[in-house]
C-alpha cells in the first residue's frame, strides 16, 4: 500500500494510546507505542540499579536495551531481555521515574533511532504515538495530530484507568508533574506548524476515534 504514517502526540491522559490503537486497527496499520519504549528503558535501568542521574549510564543502557515490542494493535506486549514487562512498566515506580530517563538526551537519540527503524521496517504504514512524533520522529508523516483534552478530562480518564484507587490530589500530582518534567525536552502542549489539533474533552472514545479517521481520510 501507499505510505501512511499517522503521528499522534499529546499529554498523559489525553486518550492517545487507546485512540491510536483503535485507529490503527480500523486502518489496518501497524502501531507503535513510543511511551512504552521509555517505560521499558526505565524498567531496565531500575532493574540494573543504574543511577538515573548518570546520563552516560542511561544512554549506554538505551543502546544495549534488549527490547521486544508488539507492533500489532491487537496484541500488546513488551519484553526486556526475554522478561515480559507489559504490566510492570505501568506501575507507579515506573511512571514516577520515566521523565528522568526521557529527559536524558543521549537515550532519546537512541530510542528515536529505533522508532524510525520500526517505521521503515513497516514500510511507512504505521500509527506512531508519543510526545515528539509529529515534530522530531516523523515530521514528514502523512497525518500529524495533537490529541489534547482539558486538565479535568485528563485527570478523570487517568483516574478511571488506574481503577479509581487514587485521590484527586494524588492524580493531579502524578499526571501534571510528569507532563511538567517531560515538557522540559519535548513540546506536546502546542501543535507545531501543519499539525492538526483534536480536542477530545467533550468527545467519548468512539467519537474521538471517528474524528481521527475523518482527518486521515481527508488527506488520503
Ligand atoms: O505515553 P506514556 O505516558 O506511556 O509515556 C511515558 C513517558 O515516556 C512520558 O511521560 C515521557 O517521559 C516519555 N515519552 C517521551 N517521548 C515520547 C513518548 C514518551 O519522552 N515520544
Amino acid at each position: 500500500g501507499h505510505p501512511l504514517v499517522v503521528a499522534v502526540d499529546g499529554p498523559s491522559g489525553s486518550g492517545k494510546s487507546s485512540v491510536s490503537k483503535a485507529a490503527a486497527r480500523a486502518l489496518r496499520l501497524a502501531y507503535l507505542d513510543t511511551g512504552a519504549m521509555y517505560r521499558a528503558l526505565t524498567w531496565y535501568c531500575l532493574d540494573r540499579g543504574i543511577d538515573l542521574k548518570d546520563a552516560a549510564a542511561v544512554e549506554n543502557a538505551a543502546e544495549e536495551l534488549p527490547l521486544e515490542q508488539s507492533t500489532s494493535p491487537d496484541a500488546e506486549f513488551v519484553k526486556v531481555g526475554g522478561v515480559d514487562v507489559t504490566e510492570a512498566i505501568r506501575e507507579p515506580r515506573i511512571s514516577e521515574n520515566v521523565s528522568a530517563v526521557a529527559t536524558t538526551l543521549g537515550a532519546r537519540t537512541e530510542l528515536i533511532r529505533r522508532q524510525r527503524e520500526q517505521i521503515e521496517k513497516h514500510r511507512n504504514r504505521m500509527v506512531v504515538e508519543g510526545r515528539d512524533i509529529t515534530t522530531v520522529v516523523a515530521p514528514r508523516a502523512e497525518v500529524r495530530l495533537l490529541l489534547t483534552a482539558s486538565e479535568e478530562a485528563r485527570l478523570r480518564r487517568r483516574g478511571v484507568q488506574l481503577g479509581g484507587t487514587q485521590s484527586k490530589e494524588q492524580l493531579a500530582q502524578q499526571v501534571l508533574e510528569r507532563d511538567k518534567k517531560d515538557s522540559t525536552v519535548v513540546n506536546f502542549t502546542r501543535a507545531a506548524d501543519g499539525v492538526v489539533t483534536l480536542d477530545s474533552s467533550d468527545l467519548d472514545f468512539r467519537q474521538t476515534v471517528d474524528a481521527v479517521l475523518d482527518i486521515v481520510h481527508r488527506v488520503l
